[in-house]
């Protein structure tokens, strides 16, 4: 039995969602799971793990402010154990921009930082009308507009491929 952290980054709590998701197939593996929020991972004692999961969403162009800082600071112990990245984003519903080589989000990250994650995922996140402020609603809608996908202000749309999410997890409980 391996112990495996999940450190995530959320704002309105798709990337959540999946690092649950991710945990339910790990832990049927026999496996232990912390999931760890980033704004409380300051302090984490990542090396008495076995294995690290790192996963943040997307807003305007970027992941969680704290992410950077927090893997440079991290690089060694991640180095040394089994370790994996994911990031959830809505360009990722579109089939040539959901590999983690085709993703630009991803692609940038990933040359912003030492970090040289074994296993490398995107996932398509989640649209809540609803459930957004005057302002991203308009910019999200704009978007949406200009990238032909739903712009009803009033809907919520799932994009998220859960199959792919499960399949990640059982990479993850197998590393
Ligand atoms: C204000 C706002 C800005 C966003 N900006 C982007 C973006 O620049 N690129 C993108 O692909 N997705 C963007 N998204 C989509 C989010 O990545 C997606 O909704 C994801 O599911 C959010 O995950 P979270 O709930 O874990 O934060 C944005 C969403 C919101 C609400």
């Amino acid at each position: 039995m391996s112990s495996i952290c999940i450190v995530y980054a959320t704002v309105d709590g798709q990337t959540r969602r999946i690092c649950e998701s991710l945990k339910d197939v790990i832990e049927s593996h026999g496996h232990q799971v912390d999931l760890v929020a980033i704004e409380r991972a300051q302090s984490l004692e990542l090396a008495s793990y076995d294995k690290v999961v790192v996963g943040s969403s997307i807003r305007y162009g970027k992941h969680h402010p704290l992410l950077a800082g927090f893997v440079e600071r991290h690089v060694d112990v991640l180095d040394s154990k089994p370790n994996a990245f994911f990031s959830v984003n809505i360009v990722a519903r579109k089939p040539d921009k959901n590999r983690a080589e085709t993703n630009p989000y991803v692609r940038k990250f990933l040359g912003q930082i030492r970090w040289r994650p074994q296993v490398v995922d995107v996932f398509a996140g989640r649209l809540d009308y609803p459930l957004y402020g005057r302002f991203d609603r308009f910019m999200i809608r704009l978007i949406m507009l200009m990238t032909h996908g739903p712009t009803d202000p009033t809907t919520v749309t799932e994009f998220t491929d859960w199959a792919r999410v499960g399949a990640f997890g059982e990479r993850v409980a197998s590393m």
